[in-house]
């Protein structure tokens, strides 16, 4: 597992430059991401809203009563609360959350809202290998909630060593997870690329932290921000593209970036229902059920073990 200022170092000295997306988020990236889910262009979250609560008896049903819930990467509490007072009895709830500020934050109002649920909020890096922040019962029955299509922004076999170490490390018995669909470009690129530019801030979030935290000098207006589809991968990538020829440095070290060299910061991959098919039974789970809008938006996913 590399430091933001290793991954730094060397994605700024090689050719082809590459940032894990995950930096984006420390307090103000994840600020800036609440802002992008209210976007008019940002279709996934709140359709995702509708189908969790249009579904939210099933969905309980389904989870089965004393339920420990995981939500790894638990940006918005909102998701988990469509549906927490439709479950029989659940036992407790478990956001993890690379910005821990930020989750301390939100925990607060959870227990305001459910008083009765115990939450134990952990500041934990899903993509790194460590050692849970929890301890696991396997008796119990732990149900990760995944939504957001957080999943799209793993590459395709990261994705599938992720469902399985769901399986294995948090013996998870199953999963619902949101999964944002392929659909027209026009549709998918204005949603990475919002008239107002939260996205583009977003995205630029990453030089930002570089300056804050590494002591870096970038100017931030001379980077562009760029939402490309990708068509065979089937996925929006983001990147910061140079307008010019220019010289960073960073705590002592210096890198070149020549003008129209881009940055790749993000990629945010869409499924569909066969592709993502693929890559949860190859983890080792099976589709119980998959909901889906009336806009054939988005896609929320019931995952049970497959024996
Ligand atoms: C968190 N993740 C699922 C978002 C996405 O749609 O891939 C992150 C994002 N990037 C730009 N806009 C939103």
């Amino acid at each position: 597992m590399k430091s933001f200022s290793e991954e730094v170092s060397l994605a700024l000295s090689r050719r082809n430059k590459r940032l894990s997306s995950k930096w984006f988020y420390d307090f103000k990236g994840s600020k800036l991401f609440e802002k992008i889910t209210k976007l008019k262009e940002y279709y996934p979250t709140r359709t995702e809203k509708k189908i969790l609560k249009e579904n939210r008896i099933e969905i309980a049903n389904k989870i089965g009563k004393h339920a420990v819930l995981i939500e790894p990467g638990a940006g918005d509490i909102k998701k988990i609360a469509i549906f927490l007072s439709s479950l029989d009895s659940p036992k407790k709830y478990v956001p993890l959350d690379i910005s821990e500020d930020y989750m301390t934050k939100i925990s607060k109002g959870f227990k305001k809202k459910f008083p009765k649920v115990a939450i134990t909020p952990k500041g934990y890096d899903f993509s790194s290998n460590t050692k849970l922040p929890f301890k696991v019962n396997s008796s119990e029955n732990i149900i990760i909630f995944f939504p957001g299509s957080t999943i799209g922004n793993f590459e395709k076999n990261e994705a599938v060593k992720f469902l399985k170490m769901l399986r294995l490390k948090f013996k998870a018995k199953k999963i619902i997870i949101g999964v944002d669909l392929v659909k027209d470009i026009p549709t998918l690129i204005s949603a990475y690329d919002d008239k107002k530019g939260v996205t583009a801030e977003f995205n630029k979030n990453i030089l930002q932290r570089i300056n804050n935290e590494l002591g870096g000098d970038i100017n931030l207006s001379l980077y562009e921000h760029l939402a490309i589809y990708n068509k065979k991968k089937q996925r929006i990538e983001m990147r910061l593209k140079s307008k010019k020829n220019n010289n960073i440095k960073i705590n002592g070290s210096k890198y070149f970036i020549k003008k129209n060299e881009e940055i790749h910061t993000e990629n945010s991959h869409k499924y569909t229902i066969k592709s993502f098919k693929n890559i949860a039974n190859e983890a080792g789970w099976k589709i119980k059920k998959t909901w889906i809008d009336d806009k054939n938006l988005f896609s929320i996913h019931f995952l049970d073990l497959a024996l």
